[in-house]
């Protein structure tokens, strides 16, 4: 896509990115987050990131569709090099390759800062972001049963896994 652009977020793009994020908090167990993310929640989840953990935005003719982020896989310090992959798109602009580029310029930024792997948990009925995962190389390994309920229901949660 020739106007796409992936740069690094901003405070200024957190609404968006809430807005964008608490969608699929509503409607989709693609998150295992049941209640929105306030401004105040997404500004000190914005605060706990930076140089190692970046958050990214992807703009379309200006307007910031989607984002991305590496965050702590666990907070004991031996995990230090390992990060967990987060990547959104506005729900009316999925299937345009806006996800697979989103991910790809996280798994490259994970390289240059020196991270050793990055992890994706997704819930297992999520197809779209396994397909997404997969495309980039990640490999499951790990299948977790019923560890998530959302909507009435219970919930496996898939691990994939690339080692940069
Ligand atoms: C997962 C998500 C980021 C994918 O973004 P996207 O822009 O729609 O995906 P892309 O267009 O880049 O597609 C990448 C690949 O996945 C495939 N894919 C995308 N959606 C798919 C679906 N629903 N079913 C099967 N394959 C799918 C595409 O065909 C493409 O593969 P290809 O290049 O071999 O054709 C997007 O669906 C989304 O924001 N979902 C909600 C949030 C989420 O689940 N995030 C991931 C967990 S953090």
């Amino acid at each position: 896509m020739s106007d796409l652009k992936i740069r690094l977020a901003t405070f200024d793009d957190l609404l968006v990115i809430n807005d964008l994020y608490n969608y699929y908090v509503l409607h989709s167990t693609c998150t295992y987050q049941t209640e929105p993310s306030t401004p105040l929640e997404r500004a000190e989840w914005f605060a706990s990131h930076g140089g190692k953990h970046p958050v990214t935005a992807v703009e379309i003719d200006g307007q910031v569709v989607g984002w991305g982020a590496l965050s702590r896989f666990h907070s004991r310090c031996a995990y230090a090099n390992t990060v967990e992959d987060s990547v959104y798109v506005h729900h009316d602009l999925h299937r345009r390759g806006v996800g697979a580029a989103l991910l790809a310029d996280l798994v490259e930024r994970a390289r240059a800062i020196g991270h050793h792997t990055i992890i994706g948990l997704i819930d297992g009925s999520q197809a779209a972001s396994i397909a997404v995962h997969s495309k980039l190389g990640f490999h499951p390994c790990a299948h977790l049963k019923e560890v998530g309920c959302k909507f009435d229901r219970w919930l496996d949660v898939i691990y994939m896994q690339l080692l940069l």
